[in-house]
């Protein structure tokens, strides 16, 4: 096996490794290399929608997305296809999927299906090095607080997405609170888990003062030397710690820079636990 880190933040893309013999004698060695890593990439991956459906089993339940059709015959993959002629693309904006659930993902399983010849990179940071590298003055104001996730925060570009189909779910906004910092579940580690989409305030504190702390932690959670940047081939798949990272789908192939490319991935998600 060969590990090679894409940044001195986090992400790590693994050789050596063949998705399809991952089972349950060896999925240590893969979990540990997720903890670690928080995001790890592995290409030339020719799975199955059912050899991905198993491998996300191996991590936990695996959960249907919160308001998204799945893939026919396949209701636990999300096929996320951004058209050609279109400018939006999912998962655009900073984000840890669906954290305005009660027990937000724990991990997910993206595999690529179609990519660009050129953009559509994702980008993750690093959350427990946010928190680490935190001002300490917001670390004191925010360290006990909870702060509010709503669902429909990513309707900008959902409400753009051709191909967004709801499962009938969910239809209604909704919101939940979590901590601002919770703890790993798995390492103790301490996470900063807000994100740009889908964190509306902080409970407790006057609006201004919590739009404008937010405003400060986003920027804070958004540096640059606290990612790493993945492009795609295709039949890559990426895995992510999904409490540990945000992530940002970067749409820079749209047609009014003359760069109008399908891009299509499979996504598979596991169900998390309440923060804490
Ligand atoms: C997502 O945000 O869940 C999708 C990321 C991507 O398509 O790169």
């Amino acid at each position: 096996m060969e590990i090679k880190l894409l940044s001195g933040a986090l992400g790590a893309e693994i050789e050596g490794i063949n998705l399809k013999e991952v089972n349950l004698g060896n999925f240590k060695t893969v979990n540990d290399l997720l903890l670690e890593h928080k995001v790890i990439f592995f290409r030339n991956q020719d799975i199955t929608p059912e050899e991905q459906i198993e491998l996300a089993k191996l991590f936990g339940p695996v959960e249907e997305h919160a308001y998204v059709k799945g893939l026919e015959g396949y209701p636990q993959i999300t096929r996320l296809i951004k058209d050609a002629d279109e400018k939006n693309q999912w998962g655009e904006g900073w984000h840890s999927d669906v954290s305005y659930n009660v027990t937000p993902t724990k991990a997910v399983i993206l595999k690529s299906i179609k990519i660009p010849p050129v953009g559509g990179d994702t980008v993750f940071s690093n959350m427990e090095l946010a928190w680490d590298t935190l001002d300490d003055e917001i670390k004191k104001i925010v360290i006990n607080k909870k702060a509010e996730h709503y669902s429909l925060g990513a309707g900008f570009f959902i409400d753009n997405y051709k191909h967004f189909e709801s499962n009938g779910n969910n239809s209604e906004e909704y919101s939940n609170s979590h901590p601002i910092v919770r703890t790993h579940p798995e390492t103790g580690k301490k996470i900063l888990f807000v994100n740009w989409t889908y964190t509306k305030n902080i409970v407790g504190l006057e609006k201004n003062e919590s739009i404008e702390i937010l405003n400060k932690i986003f920027e804070h959670q958004s540096r640059l030397d606290l990612t790493c940047r993945f492009s795609w081939t295709e039949n890559a798949v990426a895995i992510w710690d999904n409490r540990s990272v945000i992530h940002y789908a970067i749409a820079d192939f749209f047609p009014g820079r003359g760069l109008g490319h399908e891009r299509v991935m499979d996504r598979i998600a596991v169900l998390g636990d309440q923060p804490f």
